[in-house]
């Protein structure tokens, strides 16, 4: 039996929709989705009406005579929660059940998540069609797992129904009992907000300059979270009292708006990223730009997924060119970029791989999204790499299981990262710092995990990183504040960039001084700071001899404290002469503050100077064009080398190592074709 994520092998699957096709080719695309290496389809997820076309009138007929086939053939079927569209008869029924925009205007059937979470018509029949298709499909011999919904707040994270407002009250009665506790905690003393009862409390609506309260925006983002993962929960918790022993429960994403890390840990078995690299190469995004990390942006996410689910899939894998019929055009898949896609998923930790999607829809929005196969099902050049692929993975079965190695972590908080989605401060620093700490570590070959920080996280989970950059800790809390204490003392290195400290978990500024209850850990001291001028030029400081560039904000440090020093000193405009960097050594560790934001140039000397750039440069020397990642399972390590590049790329291997591809032993100057990949066990 096809198992996923067992440790046992690397698996492919495709999306297939037998609904879109005639019933007689079924079997055909079955069979020859197994002879070309494809184990396993992702079922169902927008065909409600298949199972109950009106209301309370269940047949199950057609996803029973496909999964007898799949069974007959030897296919594994992943099949899913119908609940991203639901049926016309459901929306003109029930209305409550659509999402509505921030003016009330509500989203209408023919599209997809037009749905909100709170609506308790929506969620009855939710309810009730996921424990219609639990109960009816989930003992079949050829399901092996299950997709709730599909890609839980794509295209629409926001809702703005008249359940969400009566949810929210709810959510915010239940988080501040009192209006006193609320006004103060949403400050509503400002600009005469104060409410006086809970029915005044709205989620955010159309308003002068588009100025909601930041403090009310952070709570409904939260609140949006927590609706999505109740949501989830729901569904998750009917179909496990239906799931055959070693079946597994997923969902696919990866959106903003949502604690993915909790919803995974509550109702999940493990996480499935959709990855489309090739959104770099779309009409409207592409940047012609050799700074520009493309497709290999998607390292970052994939480093995201990681840090949700340490054991992942791929639920759908780009394998053609992107387009709806109205948007995202982008190219063809180049030879070679399948395989290279498919191999920097793995490289990050996907044991299970399945292709978006198996043929070419010929109708409806997505008509230019290309799967696998086009509109006639020829053979192609893709369907050709896809065949390769699985060769490949025969291979290396030994990598399944294998963990990513980094020994850098950029630290996140769910807090912070909402708080930066609406404050524009928060925002800049955040994103100049994020990318160039990824583009930093990338073109230096240093791999680096993302590390939440959660409720839970306890300092063995810090302990593990020999650097943790936190690179805007704007939010700072008691509990946050002693964790971090507690992995320098043992011995860390962390790294906080400016603006740190200066809120509390409402969002408001904090009276101390800054970094606030950052201050002691960092031994800093910030009398003056501001945003570097437009007419500022170059800003920048000197670190021991090494120049670095400020970047967007600049903190005037001082030093203090017994065991703080300042290690660099800006040298231009009127911040000359004040601290740009302060250590302050901390038991075994040392915890660091940085002034600035980074760009890509500082973050190397960061990396560099700290220790950590290039731990595998013993083992292989590569062009920048190239990633390398390292997975390990006990003593055994297989190094990935990925060219992002349509150039041939040369590596140097420095020491023998077995190629898993070919299973020949290589050392020496080794060719990659344009977007080549290579394996070895090193
Ligand atoms: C994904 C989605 C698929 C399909 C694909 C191409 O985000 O889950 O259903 O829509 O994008 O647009």
């Amino acid at each position: 039996m096809t198992k996923i994520l067992d440790g046992s092998g690397l698996v492919l699957g495709t999306c297939y929709y037998p609904e879109h096709w005639p019933e007689s080719m079924w079997k055909e695309d079955l069979e020859r989705m197994l002879e070309s290496g494809i184990q396993v389809v992702r079922i169902a997820e927008f065909a409600w009406s298949k199972v109950e076309p009106t209301e309370g009138n269940f047949t199950y007929e057609f996803f029973d005579r496909f999964l007898d086939l799949a069974e007959e053939v030897g296919m594994k079927v992943i099949f899913c929660t119908p609940t991203a569209t639901p049926p016309a008869w459901l929306t003109e029924k029930y209305p409550e059940a659509l999402n509505a925009d921030i003016n009330g205007q509500l989203y209408r059937h023919g599209a997809r998540r037009h749905y909100n979470y709170n609506s308790p018509a929506y969620q009855r029949l939710s309810a009730v069609i996921t424990e219609k298709f639990a109960e009816h499909y989930a003992g079949r011999k050829c399901i092996i797992g299950w997709q709730l919904d599909n890609e839980l707040n794509c295209e629409m994270n926001e809702f703005y129904s008249e359940s969400d407002t009566a949810a929210f009250r709810v959510f915010l009665q239940e988080k501040y009992s009192t209006l006193d506790a609320l006004n103060q905690a949403w400050g509503t003393a400002f600009w005469n907000q104060t409410y006086t009862d809970w029915n005044e409390i709205f989620v955010p609506r159309k308003t002068v300059s588009n100025s909601v309260n930041p403090h009310q925006v952070l709570d409904y983002t939260r609140f949006i979270s927590a609706s999505c993962r109740r949501y989830a929960k729901m569904q998750s918790d009917i179909i496990r009292k239906y799931l055959k022993p070693g079946d597994f429960i997923t969902t696919n994403g990866m959106f903003s708006n949502l604690d993915n890390h909790a919803m995974n840990e509550e109702s999940l078995d493990f996480y499935m990223y959709d990855s489309y690299p090739n959104f770099a190469y779309c009409l409207d995004a592409y940047r012609d730009d050799p700074k520009d990390l493309k497709d290999r942006k998607w390292s970052r996410n994939l480093a995201e997924v990681r840090s949700i689910s340490p054991s992942f899939g791929i639920m759908e894998q780009q394998s053609g060119a992107n387009g709806w019929n109205t948007r995202m055009e982008a190219p063809t898949p180049r030879p070679g970029q399948l395989t290279l896609w498919t191999m920097q998923s793995i490289a990050h930790g996907a044991d299970y791989v399945s292709y978006f999607r198996w043929r070419t829809c010929t109708m409806g929005t997505e008509i230019y999204w290309h799967g696998i196969l086009d509109y006639s099902s020829r053979e192609n050049r893709r369907i050709r790499e896809v065949r390769d692929v699985h060769q490949k993975l025969q291979q290396m079965k030994d990598v399944a299981g294998a963990v990513y190695e980094a020994k850098v972590g950029i630290v996140k908080d769910y807090d912070n990262i909402w708080d930066a989605q609406l404050d524009v401060w928060h925002q800049r620093v955040d994103s100049a710092s994020m990318k160039a700490l990824f583009a930093a570590a990338q073109r230096t070959n240093t791999p680096v995990d993302f590390v939440y920080l959660r409720e839970k996280t306890k300092p063995e989970d810090l302990k593990k990183y020999q650097v943790l950059f936190y690179p805007h800790a704007t939010i700072m809390t008691k509990e946050r504040a002693a964790l971090l204490q507690e992995y320098v003392a043992d011995g860390g290195t962390l790294v906080v960039g400016c603006r740190s400290g200066y809120k509390d978990l409402t969002g408001k500024c904090v009276m101390d001084k800054l970094p606030g209850l950052l201050s002691e850990l960092t031994g800093t001291d910030i009398p003056e700071y501001s945003f570097i001028a437009p007419d500022a030029g170059r800003v920048t400081a000197d670190w021991n001899g090494t120049e670095l560039e400020a970047s967007v904000f600049t903190d005037l440090l001082e030093a203090a404290g017994a065991n703080a020093k300042l290690e660099a000193t800006y040298t231009s405009d009127y911040y000359a002469g004040s601290g740009a960097l302060v250590s302050n050594e901390c038991g075994k560790g040392k915890a660091y503050y940085y002034g600035s934001a980074w760009n890509e140039a500082s973050a190397r000397i960061f990396l560099e100077k700290l220790g950590v750039m290039s731990p595998y440069a013993d083992i292989v020397e590569t062009p920048e064009s190239c990633e390398i990642a390292v997975r390990s399972k006990g003593e055994r390590r297989f190094l990935f080398v990925l060219n992002y590049d349509k150039a041939p790329a040369e590596i140097l291997l420095k020491k023998e190592c077995l190629n898993l591809y070919t299973q020949e032993k290589i050392s020496g100057k080794v060719k990659l074709e344009g977007y080549g990949t290579l394996v070895v066990e090193i």
